[in-house]
């Protein structure tokens, strides 16, 4: 392919920006400086670097984010940052269907919850994750106001009717940590969840973090507010 087209691909910009990001001597790509945009580069295992920054070619980007407390998951965000000001432009610009779409959120976490979040432009991969169906499961940690019993968590285990649905919604696990503290595994993922789960057996949610996805945990070493590119290894942890 030749280096615009993978340029453009990968977010940088309209062709001609990309062309000219080349032909200006801010790219090197397989170890060394090119100049001519029309550069063919097999695209398998490729990485070039704008400006000094690494980036492997991704045909679709696959990637995980730990999201602070104070940011919303949209585009359009109506009180707090989004996150996607969290991530580089490129990842946010790229084209897919004649668009400058970007990569999106794999489902949504409320402004206040912090945690494992993967964001893709494989929209198979979303329908995947978020379908009802495919019970991937989410794990949520989640501390409440007041002191939890047995009773609550049979509750939560039993099922709990929410006001959107007669049917009762239930935790897939539910297993208490703490006096206040409790480890839930959702297979869905409806409008403020875990919220309105506490709510209905009569607690309140102080604190609410996902831990984990499918068999992929969030790394202790990823900071809140920091991505990283999901690896083989993270994709098969999310694998059916
Ligand atoms: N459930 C909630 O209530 N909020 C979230 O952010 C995620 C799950």
């Amino acid at each position: 392919m030749q280096l615009q087209e993978i340029l453009f691909s990968q977010g940088f910009g309209t062709r001609r920006i990309c062309a000219g990001l080349i032909q200006h001597g801010h790219v090197t790509a397989a170890g060394h400086p090119v100049t001519d945009a029309a550069a063919d580069f097999e695209t398998e295992d490729l990485r070039f670097c704008v400006d000094g920054v690494e980036w492997p070619y991704q045909e679709k980007a696959y990637l995980m984010l730990h999201k602070p407390t104070g940011t919303e998951c949209s585009r359009k965000p109506s009180a707090y940052p989004s996150i996607y000001t969290l991530l580089p432009p490129p990842l946010r610009q790229r084209p897919q269907k004649g668009a400058t779409q970007g990569v999106q959120a794999v489902g949504r976490l409320d402004q206040d919850t912090t945690g494992l979040l993967l964001l893709t432009d494989d929209g198979q991969f979303i329908h995947r994750m978020n379908s009802p169906r495919h019970h991937v499961p989410k794990v949520y940690e989640v501390t409440v106001r007041h002191l939890l019993d047995e009773q609550q968590v049979s509750r939560l285990l039993g099922g709990v009717v929410l006001d959107d649905d007669p049917r009762p919604v239930r935790a897939a696990a539910c297993e208490l940590m703490e006096e206040t503290r409790l480890r839930l595994t959702l297979t869905e993922g409806k409008y403020h969840q875990v919220k309105r789960m506490i709510a209905a057996v009569g607690n309140r949610v102080e604190r609410l973090h996902r831990s984990r996805i499918g068999r992929l945990e969030l790394p202790p070493d990823l900071l809140p507010g920091q991505w990283r590119w999901l690896s083989a290894a993270d994709l098969a942890a999310l694998a059916p």
